[in-house]
C-alpha cells in the first residue's frame, strides 16, 4: 500500500491571506501531502475561529508554539511532516527555529528572516539538527527554469558574461497602505519586512533566480535604493549592478511603482556562444538566440534531446519532471507543486533515516535563503555609500 499522506501544519494564513492560497493548492496537487493543521492568525481566538471555518477540516492551534508543542502528544499518522509558514517576514524566524528544535522539517516562504543575525542562526540549526528546510522561491519550481539552469550549467552558452535578473510590478505605485490594504501594510514596515522593502520582498526572488540558473554568485554589489511613493521608509525601486564569482557582470532589479507591470519576472543571460530570455509571465517557454540562427523557441514537454544544440544525454530526472502534456498549461501553481514535491521527497527519505540532499537543486535551501539576507544587507549597506561597491560576505 501507499505510505500515508504527509501532515503539513500552516503558520499563518487566516483572514484574507494570499500567499497560503497557492501553497495550499500546490500541497494537495499529487494526493501524497495535505494541509492537517494551522496556527493561522496571531490572535489565539481567532485562530481557532479561522480553523474551525477552513475549507476543509484540519485542526486548529491558537498559536504555532501550541501547535509545535502538541506534536509530542501525537501519534505518528497525525504528527506533522513539515510546517509551512506563510506569515510576514518579522515571524519567520521564531517558528522556524522553534520547528527545527522540535524536529520539524520546515517549509518558509521568503525572504528567510529580517537580518543576517537571524539568518545565521538558522544555518547552524538545520545543520545541527541535519532537517529538511526549504525557501519558497517559486519561480524555481517552472520546468524551463530547470531547463535553463541545465542549458546555462552544460555550457552551452558558453561563459555567462552579463546577466539581467529582474522582477517588475506596479502595485504599490500609490500609497496603497494608506488604505490599510493588509498585504502593502507590513510590506512596507522596516520593522515587519526587513531592511529592504522591494528589494527583500520581490529582489530576493530575481537574485534567486540569477544564483539557480547561472550557478554564479554575486560578489560585490553597487546599489541604489530609491523611494518614490512619499512618506515610504523602505525603497519601492531597488537596482542593484553585481560583480559575479565567474568575472562576469549583472543587474538585479526590482520595482514596485511600474504601473502596468505585474509579475514581470525573468531573465536575460548573455554568454559568450548564445542567450538565453525567460519571462515568468510566458513561463512554458524560453528562447535561446545564437549568432547567425533565428531564434529558438524551447517549449516544456516539447524540447528534442540531440536537435542540434540540446545533447542527447540530457538528464533523466529533468525529463521527466513535466506533469501534462506540453500545450496543457502550467503556471504559477504547478510550479509551486513542483517545489513541495521535491520537498516532500527530502523529507521522506528523512523520515526514513536515508540520506537526503537538500541541495538547492530543486527547490532553495538554507544557504540559499542566507544568501538572500546577506544580499540585502549588502545592498543597504551600498546603497546607504551611494551605490560604493561593497563586498558581499563570505559564504556560510
Ligand atoms: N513565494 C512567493 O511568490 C510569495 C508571494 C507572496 C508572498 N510571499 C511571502 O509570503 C509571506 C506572507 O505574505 P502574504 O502576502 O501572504 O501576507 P499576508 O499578510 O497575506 O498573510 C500573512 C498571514 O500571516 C498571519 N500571521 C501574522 N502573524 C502571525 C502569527 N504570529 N501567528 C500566526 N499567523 C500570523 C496573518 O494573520 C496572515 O494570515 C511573506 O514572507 C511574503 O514575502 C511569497
Amino acid at each position: 500500500m501507499a505510505p500515508r499522506p504527509l501532515n503539513v501544519g500552516l503558520v499563518g494564513g487566516g483572514k484574507g491571506a494570499f500567499i497560503v492560497q497557492p501553497h495550499q493548492k500546490a500541497i494537495h496537487f499529487d494526493g501524497t501531502r495535505r494541509v492537517t493543521a494551522g496556527a493561522l492568525f496571531p490572535d489565539p481566538k481567532v485562530a481557532l475561529e479561522e480553523a474551525a471555518n477552513w475549507p476543509f477540516p484540519i485542526t486548529g492551534y491558537g498559536s504555532y508554539d501550541d501547535m509545535i508543542a502538541a506534536q509530542k502528544t501525537l501519534t505518528e499518522d497525525q504528527r506533522l511532516d513539515y510546517i509551512l509558514i506563510v506569515t510576514p517576514n518579522f515571524v519567520h524566524f521564531d517558528p522556524a527555529m522553534k520547528a527545527l528544535k522540535a524536529g520539524i522539517p520546515v517549509f518558509c516562504e521568503k525572504p528567510l528572516c529580517l537580518n543576517l543575525t537571524e539568518a545565521k542562526e538558522l544555518v547552524k540549526a538545520v545543520r545541527k539538527y541535519n532537517i529538511p528546510f526549504g525557501v519558497a522561491h517559486t519561480y524555481l519550481g517552472h520546468w524551463t527554469s530547470r531547463l535553463s539552469r541545465y542549458i546555462v550549467q552544460a555550457g552551452l552558452l558558453g561563459d555567462v558574461r552579463w546577466v539581467d535578473s529582474y522582477y517588475i510590478q506596479g502595485w504599490l505605485a500609490t500609497k496603497l497602505e494608506a488604505t490599510g490594504q493588509q498585504q502593502a501594510t507590513w510590506r512596507v514596515d522596516p520593522k515587519r519586512a526587513g531592511g529592504s522593502g522591494c528589494g527583500g520582498d520581490i529582489g530576493t526572488h530575481a537574485l534567486m533566480q540569477l544564483r539557480y540558473v547561472t550557478g554564479l554568485d554575486v560578489t560585490q554589489v553597487s546599489a541604489q535604493l530609491e523611494t518614490f511613493v512619499l512618506g515610504r521608509a523602505l525603497d519601492d525601486h531597488f537596482t542593484i549592478y553585481c560583480q559575479l564569482s565567474n568575472g562576469g557582470k549583472a543587474l538585479v532589479r526590482a520595482s514596485q511603482i511600474c504601473i502596468g507591470h505585474k509579475n514581470d519576472l525573468g531573465i536575460v543571460i548573455a554568454g559568450t556562444k548564445g542567450t538565453l530570455r525567460w519571462r515568468q509571465e510566458e513561463p512554458e517557454s524560453l528562447i535561446i538566440c545564437l549568432p547567425g540562427k533565428p531564434d529558438m523557441v524551447y517549449s516544456r514537454g516539447a524540447v528534442s534531446p540531440g536537435d542540434g544544440f540540446l545533447p542527447k544525454d540530457m538528464p533523466a530526472d529533468l525529463m521527466a519532471e513535466p506533469t501534462i502534456p506540453a500545450g496543457h498549461g502550467e503556471a504559477f501553481h504547478d510550479a509551486f507543486a513542483r517545489l513541495h514535491r521535491c520537498f516532500e521527497a527530502d523529507v521522506r527519505k528523512w523520515k526514513a533515516g536515508e540520506k537526503f540532499t537538500c541541495d538547492g537543486a530543486k527547490y532553495a535551501n538554507i544557504e540559499d535563503g542566507w544568501m538572500g539576507i546577506a544580499f540585502i544587507e549588502s545592498c543597504v549597506k551600498s546603497g546607504q555609500k551611494k551605490g560604493a561597491w561593497t563586498a558581499m560576505p563570505k559564504k556560510i
